[in-house]
């Protein structure tokens, strides 16, 4: 299948490699964020974190891309939907309870059988995309492509070990001792192979089919591994500090767009997009990169600082924000400076000084964390 592929062009490609976008885990890291929502829907820059996984599939030419969800899932369909509006054909798996990316991998076998497919972590950003995979992929006549970058933690992730011709010695999961520090990346380029190896692999100690024991049974039956050095950044948005550096990586790209209303004697500076209907009140000042979404009000006299998302319906009536993300319907009026945080949908802080009596005064979800 994959030789005949030579000749193809790379739109004729869509017809031959699908995609499949994981957004079933639990993100038990992101609590209170993932008590009630999806982990794969958190804001960065404004935009759910899945759709940039999808943005890198059907740019690459993939049109039939299958996402799989677990038992929290709101938001995912209402914003996907039937995927037309990106130009892609989308089908929705169940996974249930999440049991680990190779079992992912077999409950879409029935959709993905048959032609080679991407598939792409939905809580990871790469700046490269995917279709530095593909490419390797019908160069090299591989049955399956990792993409992999050096990191200073390799406990947290799948860690890929090479000989000193370069080629895939073995893989761990998780590694205690780890010998290698290249790192498994999100996304991965396979064919059918990988379907029995999913199913011969036994789960791991966290009770999880991991694919990178897949991948290891791949390489221990002969099958050819290609890898590709990832180029540009990478970030896995397993925790909220994560969440924060995503945010910092896209928002260096954000391009200035001023649709909203700037009030008198406000100073804005470097790269900032205010949205349409949104409010920018007198003697406020803007230090971008900056996001603000759609029929916000702010100030006056406000301070936001650099690596900031703001989403729609936000009001920041005083008070400074800086490194952070503020979803939408958010509401603050506190007169203090909040610095790398991470404020989720309708919540509100105001101001104790003028209420009675006074003191701090809080209702917070599990797993809340404060400082103050
Ligand atoms: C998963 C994979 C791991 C990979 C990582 C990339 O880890 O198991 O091999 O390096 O994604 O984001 P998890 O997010 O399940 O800890």
């Amino acid at each position: 299948m994959k030789w005949k592929c030579f000749s193809y062009t790379l739109s004729e490609l869509s017809f031959t490699v699908k995609g499949l976008i994981l957004a079933g885990g639990h993100g038990t890291r992101l609590r209170p964020l993932t008590f009630t929502g999806n982990k794969h829907m958190i804001p960065i820059a404004n935009k759910p974190m899945i759709l940039y996984g999808l943005g890198h599939l059907y740019k690459a030419g993939i049109k039939k891309i299958a996402i799989i969800l677990g038992p929290i899932n709101e938001g995912v369909k209402e914003t996907i939907g039937d995927g037309s509006k990106f130009g892609a054909e989308i089908t929705y798996l169940y996974q249930g309870d999440p049991k680990g990316l190779a079992h992912a991998v077999l409950v879409a076998e029935d959709f993905l059988k048959g032609d080679a497919f991407v598939m792409y972590l939905g809580d990871n950003l790469l700046k490269q995309g995917v279709r530095p995979l593909i490419n390797s992929y019908f160069n090299n006549g591989s049955d399956c492509v990792i993409c992999v970058t050096p990191v200073n933690d390799p406990g947290r992730y799948g860690i890929v070990e090479l000989d000193s011709k370069g080629l895939v010695s073995r893989l761990v999961e998780k590694p205690s001792q780890a010998k290698s520090n290249l790192a498994l990346a999100g996304a991965y380029l396979f064919n059918d192979s990988i379907f029995e190896a999913a199913r011969k692999i036994k789960p791991s100690w966290r009770n999880e089919l991991e694919i990178t024991d897949a991948i290891q049974f791949l390489l221990e039956t002969g099958k050819r591994i290609s890898v590709q050095r990832i180029d540009g950044w990478w970030k896995d948005t397993g925790k909220p500090d994560d969440l924060l550096e995503a945010n910092q990586l896209i928002l260096d790209d954000l391009q200035s767009k001023l649709e909203g209303n700037i009030g008198e004697a406000c100073r804005i500076t470097g790269k900032v997009s205010v949205g349409k209907d949104t409010l920018i009140r007198r003697g406020t000042t803007i230090k971008g990169p900056v996001i603000i979404g759609e029929n916000c009000e702010i100030g006056p006299d406000v301070y936001l600082g650099p690596y900031t998302s703001i989403g729609d319906n936000v009001k920041i009536l005083s008070g400074e924000v800086e490194g952070s993300i503020i979803m939408q319907d958010v509401f603050l009026n506190c007169k203090k400076r909040i610095i790398d945080s991470i404020i989720g949908k309708r919540s509100r802080i105001e101001s104790s000084e003028t209420m009675y009596p006074s003191g701090l005064k809080f209702v917070l979800g599990e797993s809340t964390q404060c400082r103050v």
